[in-house]
């Protein structure tokens, strides 16, 4: 009688036990994921993936690529103020002509900095990395 007792409190201590490794493990993880995600890739993905693909490929006529796109090879002078103020009328991107508009978005320099240099080192992009000055610098002359 008394070690039935005995063995059912092993039970219970087993189980919570077991319960408390789990959601250690759950937490370990997710503050592991945290840590190893880039930061600019969560910006591009939180703020411009939406419309110009997870993997810069743009959609369709509407939205023009930022993959191996050749007319923001030709416009980095412009990169900052194009996101900070956003951009419309005709533009040709790689032979394809579109014209739509994009809203400038309301992001700090840092984060303007770290999208640019996100989208200019990615899926094939081999774009200059620029620095926060230069971002500065050209928000300071926006047209
Ligand atoms: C709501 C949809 C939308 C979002 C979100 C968006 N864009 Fe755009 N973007 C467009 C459209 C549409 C154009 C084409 C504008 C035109 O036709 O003049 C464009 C054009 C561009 C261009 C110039 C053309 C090219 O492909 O090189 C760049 C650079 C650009 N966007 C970067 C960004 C970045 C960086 C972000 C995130 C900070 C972003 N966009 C978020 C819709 C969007």
């Amino acid at each position: 009688m008394e070690n039935e007792i005995q063995d059912k409190k092993g039970m219970k201590k087993t189980i919570l036990v077991a319960f408390a490794i789990l959601i250690g493990f759950f937490v370990i993880s997710k503050i592991l994921s945290s840590i190893s995600s880039d930061p600019a890739q969560q910006s591009y993905e939180k703020h411009c993936a939406s419309c110009h693909g997870v993997n810069g490929e743009g959609l369709k006529d509407l939205i023009p690529p930022l993959a191996n796109a050749d007319w923001l090879l030709e416009n980095q002078d412009k990169f900052a103020c194009i996101i900070k103020n956003g951009i419309s009328g005709n533009l040709v991107v790689n032979g394809k002509t579109y014209n739509q508009a994009m809203d400038g978005k309301n992001l700090n320099d840092v984060q303007i900095y770290n999208i640019i240099n996100y989208i200019n080192q990615s899926w094939g992009n081999d774009i200059a990395v620029i620095t926060t000055e230069d971002v500065q610098k050209q928000l300071l002359n926006c047209k």
